[in-house]
């Protein structure tokens, strides 16, 4: 096959000597692929930190086989300090990649992501894209024991913040989970978060080499997995292996399965439509709906089971996940892993799903029973929405309240535990205007905490509805993503103090009780819905804010997504003098 890179760099012109030049090349290198290294490491980013040191193993196995490692600094989402939502930039930075391929001689792309956004933005850049890519997953930070067990990222710290408001963690306790936490090293949470959903997403559809989602952060294992992605990169390119014969809609639909098998985050799903809309696959609601109605909890990791990921991963991680679905035919086990060996003859290499003690479970002897999340819809979510049912109360699954509305993150925070807010543990928490377009962003503002003098009661979970995300590393009965949201119009724009809601997962169902006259009513009373965000509108937040999808499409932007097999095509730039 002919190399993209020969494009720049094959003839006796200034044009090609100047791009020789730029990367050193001499005659000698005709021929080798150019790989980009697309380094997420910033000190801004600790889940992201050990790229720094795994990067030079990626261009050692690059070199190894033959090809040409040059590294680039991409964006860096990091969900913990970034405002108001890494999740605002996640298309930004699957724009900035797409575009860096474009502009740049590359062959082939290996993406150094990590921390949550960083994996589907490479995931949609490689989607759009298409030259040969894979991932590196920066493994799980390590889990400093706090009080004598080890601490689950995210999850731990949820637990103690209630433990705190109801009066059982003092603050010596608190600050002492603090350094505990300070401790961890880099990497990404250590629970089946939003990271670690993705690292197996990205495994199961072969844009990650197999047994590579779930490494520890730190140590030979991981330098091991970056040569090995950098040497196999270079023979992807060479065989011509794109990721659009990788991420096709078997593999889509196995993601879709593998996610609810491992009780992994609800942002996982805008994630997947994401992907899913690059290529003008079917992510819908309703379909991911009828693919999780079939599949149980088989990994029995925090926050739905009970384990970390270090150990999920001893006991065989996603390829023995992949082999209790595949023993039920609910995955493609002829699909190709990440190495390019069918997933069949990956998979004898791992611990067999079931064993004595282990952290996956089999179909017929799930930690949970079946669906462990689910799409409802109705009166209040005409599009959409999503619960995890794994992580929710079974009492509440079926429940009709009364809603008490919080129309911002900042309202809800402001009275949430004010004494004079009529709140019982019957109720229904709304929070609005956390939508795509709202902030915009979309932030993990959707779980909102139990009111505290109903903490103190014992309180430990409530229905919660949102247009909102919440953390892979939450729980609780909180239904997510309500589209449209308030921001454009959505019906929870309309929903009043002491109104009844109805949430009914097994009948799919997310209703309001308001008579069809009176929402009318308020409609008219409220006026237009502007298509604007109430902050920060300008620069990416406009655009953003301008073009993005509701998250039942992926949160995308609209000119990103393709309507027609036409609008994928990557256009390659006219190469010539700069
Ligand atoms: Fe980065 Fe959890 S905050 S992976």
């Amino acid at each position: 096959m002919t190399l993209r890179s020969v494009g720049w760099f094959a003839g006796d012109d200034e044009v090609a000597v100047l791009h020789r030049v730029a990367l050193r090349l001499g005659p000698e290198d005709a021929g080798r692929p150019v790989i980009g290294i697309a380094d997420t490491a910033s000190d801004l980013n600790p889940c992201n930190a050990g790229f720094t040191a795994l990067a030079e193993h990626v261009a050692d196995g690059v070199r190894a086989a033959g090809g040409v490692p040059v590294r680039f600094p991409v964006m860096s989402l990091g969900e913990d300090l970034m405002k108001p939502s890494a999740m605002l930039y996640r298309n930004l930075v699957a724009m900035e990649l797409e575009e860096t391929v474009r502009a740049y001689p590359l062959d082939g792309v290996v993406h150094l992501a990590n921390c949550d956004k960083t994996v589907p933005a490479a995931l949609m850049a490689a989607a759009s894209a298409d030259v040969p890519a894979l991932l590196l997953l920066g493994g799980a930070r390590s889990a400093p024991e706090f009080r004598g067990r080890a601490l689950g990222a995210g999850t731990d710290l949820w637990r103690a913040l209630d433990d705190r408001r109801a009066g059982v963690l003092d603050d010596a306790g608190w600050r002492g989970l603090e350094q505990c936490l300070a401790c961890a090293g880099p990497g990404a949470c250590n629970v089946m978060g939003t990271a670690s959903t993705l690292a197996m997403l990205t495994e199961a559809m072969g844009m990650a080499l197999p047994g590579t989602a779930l490494l520890d952060a730190v140590g030979p294992d991981i330098e091991a997995a970056a040569r090995a992605t950098g040497e196999r990169l270079v023979a992807m390119v060479r065989a011509d292996e794109r990721p659009s014969a990788r991420l096709t809609q078997a593999a889509l639909d196995t993601a879709a399965r593998v996610l609810a098998a491992v009780g992994g985050s609800t942002n996982a799903v805008i994630h997947l439509a994401a992907v899913a809309g690059r290529l003008g696959l079917d992510a819908s609601l309703d379909r991911f709906d009828a693919l999780w109605r079939g599949v149980p909890l088989l990994a029995d990791v925090e926050p739905c089971g009970s384990g970390l990921v270090h150990r999920l991963r001893r006991d065989g991680g996603l390829p023995t996940v992949l082999a209790a679905l595949g023993a039920g035919g609910l995955a493609d086990l002829d699909a190709v892993a990440g190495d390019g060996r069918a997933w069949r003859d990956v998979l004898p290499a791992y611990p067999a799903p079931g064993a004595d003690g282990s952290l996956v479970r089999t179909l017929a002897d799930p930690v949970l029973p079946a669906p462990t999340l689910a799409a409802v819809s109705g009166t209040l979510a005409p599009s959409g929405a999503v619960i995890k049912v794994a992580a929710a109360s079974p009492d509440l699954l079926a429940h009709t309240g009364r809603a008490v509305v919080f129309d911002s993150y900042d309202d809800m925070r402001t009275r949430l535990d004010d004494p004079a807010l009529e709140v019982d543990p019957g109720d229904v928490l709304v929070v609005r205007g956390c939508g795509p377009v709202g902030v915009p962003g979309m932030p993990e503002w959707g779980m909102a905490p139990i009111p505290q003098r109903l903490v103190e009661r014992g309180v430990r979970d409530m229905v919660r509805v949102s247009d909102g995300r919440m953390s892979g590393t939450s729980f609780g009965t909180v239904v997510l993503h309500v589209a449209p949201e308030a921001a454009v119009g959505g019906p929870l724009g309309l929903v009043e103090d002491g109104d009844r809601v109805r949430l009914d997962v097994p009948a799919r169902r997310l209703d309001l009780l308001v008579p069809d006259a009176e929402l009318a009513r308020r409609r008219s009373a409220r006026g237009a819905a502007p298509r604007a965000g109430a902050q920060h509108l300008r620069g990416w937040p406009r655009l953003y804010a301008d073009h993005v999808l509701q998250a039942d499409r992926g949160a995308d932007l609209d000119f990103l997504t393709a309507p027609t097999p036409a609008h994928r095509t990557f256009v390659e730039p006219v190469v010539g003098r700069s």
